[in-house]
């Protein structure tokens, strides 16, 4: 609960997106602390019995029981609302509960959705084999060609998904055009951010109506917790997500939204860092000679590099993928002969991590599903964090002159 009628911190109207990452929240305790409090509890105490109606029939704002309301869990929403200029945020227990609250909050049998085809695998998933199950139909279209979405539109669509840039090749779809195709059928656009996140790209701006976010991912930035939110207008959140979490609790819990209201705090330095990580990392794997292809969308060779740049603030992420020669066994022997880099499938984190798609987060695909998403067996993605640049070149270079014939 974003908690409309609660006190607010008192900040100055005009304050910019870095004062907000540290500050907005709610106002401190009785006691003062300057580093936000951690409200570990399940319930929460009544003066008496007849306040305690009021507010379980919710004519008095007060926190009642963590499932749906929780003041760390607030001070998190509050936070990633101001940095997405949304008007309210509702934090899930992960991204895909995000997904999840949204698609229940929203649709019913007989709904159609129309959805990338490059979205998170988990996505299509949900969307095609769940939701399908209870009667809501998807088309799935390609990331970048607004024609496909425009045409895939029937009476019944209530709802776009889009995901930008997509994962793990960093295709990039034009937010404002979706939206404009979204709008004009009555349908709403919702943008998984999770790669960009609000430091660099700020959906609303571009017309969309819902932000999915993956808080495991660059809003915690530390791979600590799973964490999720959806933010939207007050009146999407209150009237269709809140009442679906209050039954379903698919709730965030008041540890994980701590850990991710202090990782926006370094947000917005974390992400220009990374992502200049990245481009350095991308411009040196476009020079070896055993890399085939790299795929950044801040390189002048990405197909939709323009788009990229003015939609991303000028910046292309921190995730960089590329194919190298010798396929699938060549791919494992640059991962193989890395000392640095962390084996792993998360990413977002300030450790670089290193991972295999096609056996990996894509695995559980058909090769033809696979192959119609580029995801080859030579395709490596690199989730670039803080480590030294010259040392994660040191780290692929060791398998690269090895893979050298
Ligand atoms: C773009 C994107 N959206 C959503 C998710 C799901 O997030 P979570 O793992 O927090 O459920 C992921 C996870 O990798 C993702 O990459």
């Amino acid at each position: 609960m974003t908690g409309k009628k609660l006190p607010r911190v008192n900040l100055p109207p005009d304050v910019r997106l870095d004062t907000l990452a540290v500050r907005e929240g709610l106002p401190p305790s009785q006691w003062g602390e300057n580093s936000e409090a951690l409200f570990l509890t399940s319930s929460f105490v009544h003066p008496d019995a007849a306040t305690a109606a009021a507010r379980f029939a919710n004519e008095e704002e007060a926190f009642v029981y963590s499932r749906f309301s929780n003041p760390t869990v607030t001070m998190m929403e509050r936070r990633l609302a101001a940095l997405e200029g949304t008007e309210a945020c509702i934090g899930t227990s992960s991204g895909m509960a995000a997904i999840l609250l949204l698609l229940m909050g929203l649709l019913k049998a007989g709904d159609h959705v129309v959805c990338s085809q490059s979205v998170f695998g988990s996505t299509i998933r949900l969307l095609q084999g769940e939701f399908g199950k209870f009667g809501v139909q998807s088309t799935f279209v390609s990331q970048t060609d607004v024609a496909q979405w425009r045409g895939a539109m029937r009476p019944n669509t209530k709802l776009l998904f889009a995901e930008t840039p997509s994962n793990p090749l960093t295709e990039v779809c034009d937010i404002a055009a979706l939206a404009q195709v979204a709008h004009g059928a009555g349908a709403l656009l919702a943008v998984d951010n999770c790669f960009c996140s609000p430091a660099l790209q700020q959906p609303v701006k571009w017309g969309a109506d819902v932000i999915i976010h993956s808080g495991t991912k660059y809003l915690d930035g530390q791979g600590r917790v799973i964490a999720g939110a959806v933010c939207a207008s007050e009146q999407l959140v209150n009237e269709k997500l809140v009442p679906v979490m209050r039954s379903a609790g698919m709730s965030l819990s008041p540890f994980n939204a701590w850990v991710v209201l202090k990782g926006l705090e370094t947000l917005s330095i974390r992400m220009r860092a990374q992502s200049e990580h990245a481009l350095a990392m991308a411009r040196w794997l476009e020079s070896q000679a055993m890399v085939e292809r790299v795929y950044h969308p801040s390189l002048p060779s990405h197909p939709q590099h323009e788009l990229a740049m003015a939609q991303q603030s000028g910046q292309g992420g921190a995730v960089v993928s590329f194919i190298v020669k010798g396929s699938r066994a060549g791919a494992f022997k640059i991962i193989d002969a890395t000392r640095i880099c962390s084996i792993t499938a998360n990413l977002g984190d300030t450790k670089t991590t290193i991972t295999h798609p096609a056996s990996t987060s894509h695995g559980r695909l058909s090769e033809e599903q696979r192959l119609a998403a580029g995801i080859t067996q030579g395709l490596i993605r690199l989730a670039v964090g803080l480590d030294d640049v010259d040392d994660l070149k040191a780290d692929l270079a060791r398998g690269l002159v090895a893979l050298a014939p």
